[in-house]
């Protein structure tokens, strides 16, 4: 197990896939200790801010010391099956606590609650409660039910929870950047995706919500938010998925109006969002990226295949043909702008042809980065029913190493072609490599790290680029810039 920085590793949902993530906050007035653990998207760690407010609400204070809790809980993943196996080990670790400590409790949040629901009381014993990820409200009652001597469980899902009303309490407090949740669930049915079945249907949260709560961000000192969903572009408030309105009292709202209306709370607060649906993303996102300086030139545009027939078998709605085009009007409106994506090698059937596909993809497109996996088959999805996990596990790590090596070289030759650029960053935190620098990102999402000087977090400042990586921009501070809003 690693524990990340929280700084840094804001980048994007994905990446944090299979770390765990330790929380405290700031915020500690309680007299029960809570420690968290998270583990898989940036949705389960806004999650588990949110689970904090809850419980610190409830008498609650955060500790990142294990040995002082009176109550467990750890965040799941579902995602892959490797995710899951981290999770049993660390239960198996925690069972070790409840020989100290017969009062511990200890409790299962997540994607894994939700898939696994009951069995993990009855046949594994390894936890006192299973929350699926609509029930954190009911938390307070089921500690209550625990602490009465039952087991508790809560998995229903919801079809109008988005905890709209909730102030997460930030883990990282001094913090610079912030995730925002738009949106819960998942109505696409990809045939390898568990998230369906782990967070239940699409639901986008109230508009004025997201603004305040990007506002009162700002106001902490926060000058970064991702509005986060997996499906960002098919957020709506106010109409059905038809596009009828709903309601002709209140205004209704899509994903690029719910991004203006960000964009405008401040010219001094970037917006990023994550995660963008090729099949979704329309010309009117990019349109408004292109109007607003503080909406960052960087789209996640998970393609999975570079082949059409294994994204028909993939259940993805678009063909090759469909995403390049997205990937030029991006070029077109926004030429500045960094494409990244996901990438699965080793789906069902898939053949060496296909997979050279992919490979070309990568070529045509040239991604600033990318998230690579390897297939992992998952209970009850539509191609663990439909289809044959087919690839031997040989091949599928032999497709990967080809499409990492392709991708690392591509990264590195785009950080290239920004030596001697001045690029604008906003410094977020000290180097992990090194004390004498600070690391941020630009525009472009890429990490950039230079002397420390007398800089603090949440300065924007001009940083001239001299040197790269693959994964890394190392440059010097020419300007330090003034706030818009003074
Ligand atoms: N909603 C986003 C989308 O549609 O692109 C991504 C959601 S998922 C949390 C993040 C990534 O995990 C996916 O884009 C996919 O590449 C990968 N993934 C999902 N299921 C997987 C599986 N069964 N095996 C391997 N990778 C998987
Ligand atoms: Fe999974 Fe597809 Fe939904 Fe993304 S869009 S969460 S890959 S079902
Ligand atoms: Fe996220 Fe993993 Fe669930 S990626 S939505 S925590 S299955």
């Amino acid at each position: 197990m690693s524990t990340i920085d929280l700084g840094q590793n804001k980048v994007i949902d994905e990446s944090r896939q299979g770390e765990a993530i330790i929380i405290e906050s700031g915020n500690n007035t309680g007299s029960k200790k809570l420690y968290v653990e998270s583990y898989g998207c940036a949705m389960n760690f806004s999650d588990s801010e949110v689970v904090a407010s809850i419980l610190t609400k409830d008498g609650y204070t955060t500790t990142r010391n294990v040995e002082e809790a009176d109550l467990i809980l750890i965040n799941t993943c579902s995602i892959r099956d490797n995710a899951e196996v981290r999770v049993r080990k660390r239960l198996t670790d925690f069972r070790k606590h409840k020989k100290t400590n017969p009062k511990l409790v200890v409790g299962i949040l997540g994607c894994m609650a939700e898939r696994l629901k009951k069995s993990l009381l009855e046949d594994e014993k390894l936890v006192d409660i299973v929350a699926g990820p609509d029930t954190y409200r009911d938390l307070p009652n089921l500690i209550s039910e625990v602490e009465s001597g039952q087991k508790a469980v809560n998995v229903l899902l919801s079809r109008e929870e988005t905890y709209a009303d909730i102030s997460p309490v930030r883990l990282d407090q001094g913090g610079v950047t912030s995730f925002v949740s738009i949106m819960r669930g998942c109505d696409n049915m990809c045939s390898f995706c568990v998230v369906p079945f782990t967070r239940g249907r699409e639901r986008s949260r109230d508009p004025q919500t997201i603004v305040r709560e990007c506002h009162e961000l700002f106001d902490a000192g926060y000058r970064e938010v991702t509005l986060l969903g997996q499906n960002v572009d098919s957020y709506r408030w106010n109409t059905t998925s038809k596009g009828e309105i709903k309601d002709e009292t209140i205004p209704s709202t899509n994903f690029a109006e719910l991004l203006e209306m960000v964009a405008k709370v401040s010219p001094d607060l970037r917006v990023r969002f994550s995660t963008s649906h090729p099949k979704d993303m329309h010309d009117e996102v990019l349109h408004t990226m292109a109007k607003y300086e503080n909406i960052c030139p960087s789209i996640h545009l998970p393609v999975q295949s570079g082949n059409t027939d294994v994204l028909t078998r993939m259940n993805r709605g678009y063909s090759r043909e469909w995403y390049l085009d997205r990937v030029k009007a991006i070029k077109t409106i926004l030429p500045d702008c960094t494409i990244s994506t996901d990438l699965i090698v080793g789906f069902c059937d898939e053949t060496e042809e296909e997979h050279k596909d992919t490979l070309s993809l990568i070529d045509e497109v040239q991604f600033s980065f990318a998230f690579m996996y390897t297939y992992s088959e998952r209970p009850k999805t539509l191609a663990e029913r439909k289809y044959t996990d087919s690839v031997p596990e040989e091949v599928k790590s032999k497709r990967l190493t080809e499409i990492i090596e392709k991708q690392r070289n591509y990264s590195h030759e785009i950080n290239k072609k920004q030596i001697g650029k001045t690029v604008k960053v906003l410094v977020e935190n000290v180097s992990k490599k090194s004390e004498e620098h600070m690391s941020g990102r630009d525009g472009r999402n890429t990490v950039v790290v230079f002397p420390k000087g007398n800089l603090t977090k949440g300065q924007y400042v001009l940083v001239k680029v001299e040197d790269c990586t693959s994964a890394t921009l190392l440059g010097s501070v020419v300007e330090i810039c003034k706030p818009y809003s003074n």
